[in-house]
């Protein structure tokens, strides 16, 4: 067999692989070192008692001969899809039917896989710096700068990196709000604008609100169906994980509206639901029945309340990190409505040279920016998602470094 070349385009690993590896080698030098995480966005409180619970109800359904249940339905079953229609869209005044969701086991899938659906000559529209798997998986596809298919969307430092609507027709646009790694949040306004340029572009937005539930400022939009016009342009992807804390449970879905048509080459249209159930149920065969139970019970009044509690943990580690750097000079990105904090170093250092220094002399592992994209160069990430304690000691530590 011959290999699929575009691998060969890719950097050798995945970002967040690359980061893992350099932070293992560390401790294996420095095994007395207590190395606090703030690079991969993994959550660290434990699963809430109600979605806990849920999951063991369902353990118990699954080994008892007379409720045992073998394969589930390919798009998620009906009682998620219709907590998600009614909790998350319903109360918030849209409408989104639950044949309208598609249940799977978590955000990064779904938007790796949407590029099964996009035609040879897609052009796709994709924000520098911004999550690397919008990326590497067109790279995978055969997309790249260098043959026309991806065109970098600027976004500009001294306006949070709020990306700018290209001066050119794109087929696809990916956006991602609250924004991983800037920690920027569009507002309606700016949002409104995309959906125009997809409305007079017969372009696709791929929407990624897998920090959605950080947003916490009421003017500013958590679904990108609060646009007019949005359910004619925009897939909508979100996630357990963040919100709930399913990094390892693995639960997510993602919402393809019934007016969202697209054309075949010959030049017929189609609903691009139709192809995402069609590339489901042939190459998924649905999340686990146990953890669609937990899921659900992120819904019950009592799931909610816990999410809600946690979710401000996480936004209380956010902000007094934010509030330490820019006490040390350092300007910053994020950290309210978002649970990363993203910092820029105005000495103009390399990104994984402030990576080396907060892991060496600190013991903090970051990410480093430039992973997002050459436009991250001389940034770091930070998360919330570690302890309060941890938290408060890797800022005691940071004492010592200035600009
Ligand atoms: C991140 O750190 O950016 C995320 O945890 C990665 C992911 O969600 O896949």
């Amino acid at each position: 067999m011959t290999a699929n070349g575009n691998f060969q385009l890719l950097s050798e690993s995945y970002l967040f692989a690359e980061v893992g590896r350099r932070v293992a080698r560390f401790r294996g030098r420095h095994p007395e070192a207590e190395v606090i995480r703030m690079d991969i966005g993994d959550v660290t409180l434990p699963i809430i008692f109600p979605v806990a619970e849920a999951i063991r109800k369902a353990t118990d359904k699954m080994s008892d001969r007379k409720s045992f249940q073998g394969y589930g339905p390919e798009q998620g079953y009906g009682f998620l899809r219709e907590a998600i229609a009614d909790n998350d869209y319903k109360v918030r005044g849209i409408g989104i039917s639950p044949d309208e969701i598609f249940i799977s086991d978590g955000a990064k899938c779904d938007i790796a896989n949407l590029t099964d659906l996009f035609g040879a000559d897609t052009v796709v529209g994709i924000p520098d710096p911004v999550y690397p798997v919008y990326v590497d998986s067109n790279v995978m596809a055969g997309r790249t700068v260098e043959n026309g298919k991806i065109v970098y969307i600027k976004c500009n430092p001294d306006e949070d990196y709020r990306p700018q609507i290209p001066d050119r027709k794109v087929d696809v646009v990916y956006l991602c709000s609250p924004n991983n790694p800037t920690g920027s949040v569009l507002g309606r306004d700016e949002l409104k604008a995309w959906v125009d340029y997809a409305l007079a572009n017969e372009a696709v937005i791929i929407f990624d609100s897998a920090y959605e539930a950080f947003v916490r400022d009421s003017g500013l939009p958590r679904s990108i169906y609060e646009i007019e016009g949005a359910r004619k342009v925009a897939v909508e992807i979100r996630s357990f994980s963040k919100t709930a804390g399913f990094t390892g449970l693995r639960c997510g879905y993602t919402v393809v509206p019934r007016e969202l048509t697209v054309s075949f080459p010959d030049g017929s249209g189609v609903e691009l639901r139709k192809l995402w159930l069609r590339r489901q149920t042939t190459k998924f065969n649905g999340a686990s029945y146990v953890i669609q139970r937990g899921a659900e019970a992120v819904y019950s009044p009592e799931g909610m309340e816990d999410v809600r509690r946690n979710i401000d943990y996480y936004l209380r580690n956010a902000s007094i990190l934010k509030e330490a750097f820019g006490k040390m000079g350092f300007a910053t990105t994020g950290g309210v409505n978002s649970p990363y904090v993203w910092v820029r170093d105005p000495e103009g250092r390399s990104s994984w040279d402030i990576f080396d220094l907060l892991l060496e002399t600190y013991n903090i592992s970051t990410t480093p920016g430039v992973g997002f994209g050459s436009a991250g160069e001389g940034c770091v990430r930070l998360t919330g998602f570690n302890s309060y304690e941890n938290t408060l000691t890797a800022i005691r530590r940071l004492e010592g470094l200035q600009k």
